[in-house]
């Protein structure tokens, strides 16, 4: 497969090791069909291929959206098994950007609601751009959300601020989701993309398994007891002290020279 065969998104390397998907349905607001979702699920296995690769980024084309939602058209007629059917595809994409092996930053461009919120908060952290607007609208459609939205919001914002966004389904502007803790910075819209860059550029320059266990970690603190996760740290620490990276990084600390991680 080569890039050329995602119609929906485009796939750019914008640095040595830094990829860009772009989601390209501008007319739709880049809302997510069956067809984004699966050609995104098959856009991050192909960068992870490249053993190159070192980050991930994602946004939407056009200056109005990230995604304005699971694409309601295609949705609007669907029975129950039909339904249920398009949610997991949505939740596989999620997972899969989940647990990739590369940090994965959201650069959220405009509307990012619904599918396109659960979208942003699969990554590991969301950056905004100043004219960023978030939300969980789906109950003003007689719908839940259907991408893991009523899972990661609580994560990310506490069970409290979750049920508030999730049940009056208003939007939220860039600064209220940043008081929030949904997004991490704000910036000039026309910032945002080279903003992201240079933060995926710093992030590259570090020893990739490491971000790896650090992003494992991360998400397991959500879900395990303190002293478990703390275990699973102990462990992958541990481990990290098999990797030639880990030499590389000290010994180039006690020799003041910069380390050059290779992810071995
Ligand atoms: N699905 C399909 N098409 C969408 C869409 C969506 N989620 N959001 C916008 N579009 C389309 C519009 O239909 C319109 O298409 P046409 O030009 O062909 O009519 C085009 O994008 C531009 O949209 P608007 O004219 O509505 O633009 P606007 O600036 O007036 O409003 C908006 C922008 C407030 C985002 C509005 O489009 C909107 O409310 N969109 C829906 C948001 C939403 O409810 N998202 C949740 C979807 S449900 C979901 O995501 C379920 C899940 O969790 C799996």
């Amino acid at each position: 497969m080569n890039v050329a065969a995602f119609t929906q998104l485009f796939i750019t390397e914008q640095q040595p090791g830094i990829w860009l998907i772009t989601l390209n349905r501008p007319k739709a607001l880049n809302a997510l069909n069956r067809q984004v979702l699966e050609q995104l699920h098959s856009a991050i296995v192909w960068i992870e291929n490249q053993p190159d690769a070192r980050v991930l980024l994602i946004t939407g084309s056009g200056d109005k959206a990230f995604a304005a939602g699971a694409d309601i058209a295609e949705m609007k007629d669907m029975n129950a098994q039909q339904a249920r059917e398009f949610s997991q595809v949505g939740m596989t994409t999620m997972h899969r950007i989940e647990s990739s092996r590369l940090p994965v930053i959201a650069l959220v461009n405009g509307f990012c609601l619904g599918g396109g919120c659960e979208l942003a908060m699969s990554c590991d952290f969301i950056l905004a751009a100043d004219n960023a607007l978030f939300g969980q609208p789906e109950v003003t459609l007689g719908v839940p959300p259907g991408f893991g939205g009523s899972q990661r919001l609580p994560r990310r914002v506490g069970p409290g601020m979750a049920a508030q966004l999730l049940l009056t389904g208003e939007k939220v502007n860039a600064e209220q989701a940043l008081n929030i803790g949904l997004c991490n910075q704000v910036y000039p819209a026309q910032q945002l993309q080279e903003r992201g860059i240079d933060m995926a550029i710093t992030i590259a320059k570090n020893a990739p398994q490491a971000l790896y266990h650090c992003k494992r970690l991360v998400q397991a603190s959500a879900d395990q007891s303190i002293e478990n996760g703390c275990r699973m740290e102990s462990d992958l620490f541990g481990l990290s002290f098999a990797t030639e990276d880990q030499t590389e990084g000290m010994t180039a600390f006690t020799e003041r020279r910069k380390a050059q991680f290779t992810g071995a």
